[in-house]
């Protein structure tokens, strides 16, 4: 399964790449807004940063517009992913830009015929978003096995990307449904390494070996 960053602090970003566990960025006009940087400056910094797709968010409603956007985006380096709305005019948009060869995230996807709709337009990844649907009360995770089954069944290429997620039982049931991506925050991904037990050997093992007065180095 792929680990993307959802953020657009590149400090971030940099830190948990220097540690292999970057494949691809995620960013949305809410993240662009909180890290305080021109859009098409910062990203094309985290083009370069990371070898994996880096998706940028169009935020025009009109498809003729989108796709213009879309364009101008892709245009920033080859790994962008154009990022889109799960709207009519989000997958005209889609269809029109996996055409011309751009890899294309359809977003804000909380159904699965929403996403059976992306994966026939050509998305190269869609996003359901598991934590907004936990907040009203409705299981994400039900989403992301129905979406896996859908794609199996008819043999669809587009890649579910789990968004939205929140906590690190997220990250793991979307590994054992076999998403293909997860988009998690850098502090989702650091508690990843997180158990009591781990700190709880690890300070006995100090104490032990505190008391042998060996030294290694
Ligand atoms: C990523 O592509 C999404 O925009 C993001 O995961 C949304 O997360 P949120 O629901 O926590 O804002």
């Amino acid at each position: 399964m792929k680990f993307f960053v959802d953020t657009a602090e590149i400090d971030q970003i940099a830190e948990l790449n220097d540690l292999g566990m970057v494949d691809g960025v995620t960013t949305n006009p809410s993240l662009i807004m909180k890290s305080g940087r021109d859009i098409l400056e910062v990203t094309k910094e985290i083009a370069a940063l990371v070898d994996g797709p880096v998706s940028a968010e169009v935020v025009a409603t009109e498809a003729a517009e989108m796709i213009a956007e879309g364009r101008k985006l892709a245009k920033i380096a080859e790994n962008i992913t154009v990022k889109v709305p799960l709207t009519w005019a989000g997958l005209q948009t889609c269809k029109t830009l996996s055409s011309e060869g751009t890899m294309v995230n359809v977003t804000l996807c909380f159904s699965a015929n929403q996403a059976l709709l992306a994966a026939k337009a050509g998305a190269t990844f869609i996003s359901p978003f598991v934590g907004r649907l936990d907040d009203i009360n409705i299981d994400g995770m039900d989403l992301i096995n129905d979406i896996r089954t859908i794609y199996d069944n008819y043999a669809f290429d587009t890649e579910i990307l789990v968004a939205s997620i929140r906590t690190v039982n997220h990250v793991l049931e979307s590994a054992l449904i076999g998403a293909d991506v997860i988009t998690a925050p850098p502090a989702v991904i650091k508690k990843l390494a997180d158990h009591p037990l781990t700190d709880a050997g690890l300070a006995q093992f100090m104490a032990d070996w505190a008391k042998t007065g060996q030294n290694i180095l």
